[in-house]
């Protein structure tokens, strides 16, 4: 099972930018219709509590303009669920959330919040958006989303992205069990956090994965070479690891 390999641009960091100075440049809607122009098959959007990066008008706009789909990451509370039956998105990602964090520094405790979990994927579902749970690569996890019949996880491979050497490759292990554990239940496993050109073939590799997102670097390496070639270059790398 080697099928084609998505890949979904988070643009978050184009807001970033934006915010830094106020005002409506650059805008990271315009970066999503380059990213989909240059080959992403999706876009991602974080719209974080304290709207660090991504705003309410952002997703407004996104959902108006784009003609990929749109994956919204959320937190499970009542304010961003009433924000995605709004706009309906395509999918929506739940995240874990801390408002002190520099990122998401880690996955989702599915097990552990189970009770909390299980009415966002309800409504979510019902209202004909595609849930995923942004959980480590963790069999534990991967019950939980399997009680919450959530139709995706996607694995945080921010600790492959961190280690080094033998503990990497045991890391990568963990992340190629997991997503063949997801889909032997049914479950469509996806990836992402940290990934760059240098580490994202090991990952694309992994033959049940079905979708990449991947923001920070390509953000960043857009400055060097434009969105256009820095996404272009992802989606090559991520073929001809699947080869
Ligand atoms: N997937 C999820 C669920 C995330 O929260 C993030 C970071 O916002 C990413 C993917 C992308 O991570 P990075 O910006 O490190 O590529």
């Amino acid at each position: 099972m080697t099928g084609r390999l998505r890949l979904g641009v988070n643009i978050d960091h184009v807001a970033t930018i934006r915010n830094a100075r106020g005002g409506d440049h650059p805008d990271p809607v315009r970066a999503a219709v380059a990213a989909a122009g240059a080959g992403a098959d999706g876009v991602t959007a974080h719209l974080r509590e304290d709207r660090r990066h991504i705003t309410d008008d952002d997703i407004s706009r996104l959902t108006e303009r784009l003609t990929v789909p749109l994956n919204l990451e959320m937190a499970a509370t009542e304010e961003m669920l009433d924000i995605a039956l709004r706009h309906r998105p395509n999918a929506a990602c739940i995240v874990p959330e801390k408002r002190e964090e520099r990122t998401t520094e880690g996955g989702l405790d599915a097990a552990g919040q189970f009770d909390h979990l299980a009415p966002f994927v309800i409504r979510l579902t019902q209202a004909g958006i595609r849930v995923s749970l942004f959980i480590e690569p963790d069999p534990r996890q991967i019950e939980a989303a399997i009680a919450l019949a959530a139709p995706v996880v996607e694995f945080h491979t921010g600790r492959y992205a961190h280690l080094e050497g033998q503990h990497r490759a045991e890391e990568l292990r963990r992340i190629a069990d997991a997503a063949a554990l997801a889909h032997k239940n049914g479950i469509e496993p996806h990836a992402g956090h940290g990934l760059t050109f240098a580490n994202v073939m090991a990952i694309a590799a992994i033959p049940q994965l079905m979708e990449l997102n991947i923001g920070h670097f390509l953000i960043g390496d857009a400055i060097f070479s434009g969105l256009e070639s820095s996404v272009t270059r992802m989606r090559a790398l991520m073929d001809e690891a699947r080869g």
